[in-house]
């Protein structure tokens, strides 16, 4: 089982200063190491501080962009353009700011109305980018995740079908509590990264993260307690309020 390392931030915005250094030391590893680096941002608003960081001086100037492959963790089923996009989130934050070449941002395609369809394509475009061996699963240098309020991440809510899935890549589950698809990915691919980090802000998240981390184990009710990477980092970067119930 992988032991996270937990580290604190006093508040919003150190947090997210330490998740920007974070990013620029995994992105140069990974450049370093295999010429290129691969990270699947995380959806939600928490992140929102952390890209517009990376998207200005010192931390633009600190990552070769050209480098840098961007997918993500999950996506709402709506338009590119939409408010609720995290695509539009992260474009808007940061992807407009910084010299990624256009083909090397792998949106989930969410203009398709076939979320199943949706989530075949983006399952073989991240089989394009890894070419991954047979029986093998992609793996990302990076992947964030943020934790929702009853423990979920990415798009795995509790009782998720998704949550059991360990063929695809790439599911598209029905969030009865959203009424709503998501495209997500799946738990095979989120340990098989490199480093899994979580970031969690707020007040309103401590309780949920003191489960996770502190209370009994159980996925299925508590879908970010299946972050485990198989050979990789896991790593909490929590402010101070989240962290209120940690002992
Ligand atoms: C999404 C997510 C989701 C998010 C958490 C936390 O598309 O909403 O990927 O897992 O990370 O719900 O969201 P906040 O950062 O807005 O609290």
């Amino acid at each position: 089982m992988t032991t996270p390392e937990i580290q604190i931030s006093p508040d919003p915005a150190t947090l997210a200063e330490e998740a920007a250094r974070r990013f620029v030391a995994a992105a140069a590893a990974a450049s370093a190491a295999r010429g290129r680096f691969t990270v699947a941002l995380s959806g939600g608003s928490t992140p929102r501080a952390l890209l517009r960081l990376l998207a200005a001086p010192p931390y633009r100037d600190r990552v070769a962009w050209d480098r840098v492959h961007v997918a993500w963790g999950d996506e709402r089923c709506v338009p590119p353009d939409d408010e609720q996009s995290n695509y539009r989130m992260a474009r808007e934050a940061l992807l407009d700011h910084v010299p990624i070449p256009h083909e090397q941002i792998y949106c989930i395609p969410t203009e398709e109305p076939d979320h199943e369809v949706a989530a075949r394509v983006y399952d073989a475009t991240l089989r394009r980018l890894f070419n991954p061996d047979p029986g093998e699963w992609p793996r990302f240098d990076l992947i964030h995740l943020g934790l929702g309020p009853e423990g979920h991440t990415a798009s795995l809510f509790p009782g998720s079908p998704a949550l059991d899935e360990r063929d695809r890549l790439v599911a598209a589950p029905w969030v009865e509590k959203l009424s709503a698809h998501r495209i997500t990915l799946t738990p095979p691919v989120i340990n098989a990264a490199r480093e899994v980090a979580f970031l969690v802000a707020g007040a309103e998240k401590a309780a949920i993260v003191r489960t996770i981390l502190r209370g009994p184990r159980d996925p299925a009710e508590y879908p970010a307690q299946i972050v485990a990477p198989t050979d990789g980092r896991l790593t909490w970067l929590l402010d101070r309020a989240a962290a209120a119930h940690l002992d």
